[in-house]
C-alpha cells in the first residue's frame, strides 16, 4: 500500500547563503582525518547516539534501513575486540595474508597489526549489514542494495562524528567475522565497518596525505545548464 503522501519540508536558501554554505561546509569536511592515536577522554554517550541517529537519516534501498549500528564501552568487551582484530591483522601484516600490492598500498599511511586504540576509546561502534530483514514470524524479508545504504550511512555518520569535534577511524580488521561472535550478533547481521570513536591523542599525528583535485575526481560531460556561473 502507498504512503500517504505529505507536503515537503524543504528550505529555500537564497544564492549567497548556498555559497557560504557550500564553502563552510566543505572547509569542514576538508579537516576531517582518520585517527589511530586516541586519548582516553569520555565522550557522552547521547553524542554518540545523535552521530547514529543522523547516520539512520541515510537513503536507503526501498528504504529498508539495512544497517544495524552496536555500540560498545564495555572495557572487557573493547579488549576481546582489540585481541580478536590485531590477532587477523598479524595474520594480515607478518603472515603474509595481505597480497603485495595492498601492503605497498598501505605502507605511506605507516599501519601495523597493533590497534591499541580499540581499548583506548570511550566508544566502539560496529556497523552490521542486514543481509536481509526478520520479519516478527521469523520469516525472511529481501533488503536491497545493502552495501551501498550502509556505505551512506556509514559516510553521514563519520561526518556527523566531524561536525560534533568528535574523532573516529573506519576500521576494516579483515575478516570481521569474529565480531558478529564477540557482540553477539544474530545470523542476519554482516560486519560492515568498525569506528572507535573519541578525541584524539595531545600528540597525535596523521600521515600528510594529497587528496585529489576536483579535475580528478570530476568531469563534466555535454553542454551546462544556463545560469550556471556563480
Ligand atoms: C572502507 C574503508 C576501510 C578502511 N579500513 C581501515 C583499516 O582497517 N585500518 C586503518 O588504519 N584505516 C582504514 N581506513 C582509513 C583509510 O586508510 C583512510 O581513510 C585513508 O588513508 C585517507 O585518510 P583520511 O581518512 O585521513 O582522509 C579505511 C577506510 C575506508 C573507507
Amino acid at each position: 500500500m502507498p504512503a500517504p503522501m505529505i507536503p515537503l519540508r524543504f528550505d529555500r536558501l537564497e544564492p549567497e547563503e548556498q555559497h557560504d554554505r557550500a564553502d563552510s561546509f566543505y572547509e569542514e569536511m576538508t579537516r576531517r582525518r582518520s585517527v589511530r592515536l586516541f586519548s582516553d577522554e569520555p565522550v557522552p554517550r547521547h553524542l554518540v547516539e545523535q552521530a547514529v541517529r543522523t547516520a539512520s537519516t541515510a537513503p536507503s534501498g526501498a528504504h529498508r534501513q539495512p544497517w544495524r549500528f552496536v555500540l560498545t564501552g564495555d572495557p572487557e568487551i573493547k579488549r576481546q575486540i582489540r585481541i580478536a582484530a590485531e590477532e587477523e591483522e598479524r595474520v594480515n601484516y607478518e603472515g603474509g595474508r595481505l597480497p603485495d600490492h595492498w601492503r605497498e598500498a598501505l605502507e605511506p599511511l605507516g599501519t601495523d597489526w597493533h590497534k591499541e586504540f580499540l581499548e583506548t576509546v570511550p566508544w566502539v561502534v560496529v556497523i552490521f549489514e542486514e543481509r536481509f530483514g526478520v520479519e516478527p514470524d521469523g520469516s525472511r524479508r529481501h533488503n536491497f542494495y545493502v552495501k551501498e545504504s550502509c556505505g551512506i550511512a556509514a559516510g553521514i555518520f563519520i561526518a556527523a562524528l566531524h561536525h560534533m569535534g568528535l574523532a573516529t577511524l573506519t576500521h576494516t580488521p579483515s575478516p570481521m567475522a569474529f565480531l558478529a561472535r564477540l557482540l553477539g550478533r544474530p545470523e542476519n547481521e554482516r560486519p560492515f565497518c568498525m569506528f572507535p570513536i573519541g578525541y584524539p591523542a595531545e600528540d597525535c599525528v596523521v600521515p600528510d596525505l594529497r587528496r585529489k583535485t576536483l579535475d580528478e575526481v570530476m568531469v563534466e560531460v555535454g553542454r551546462s545548464p544556463s545560469s550556471t556561473a556563480r
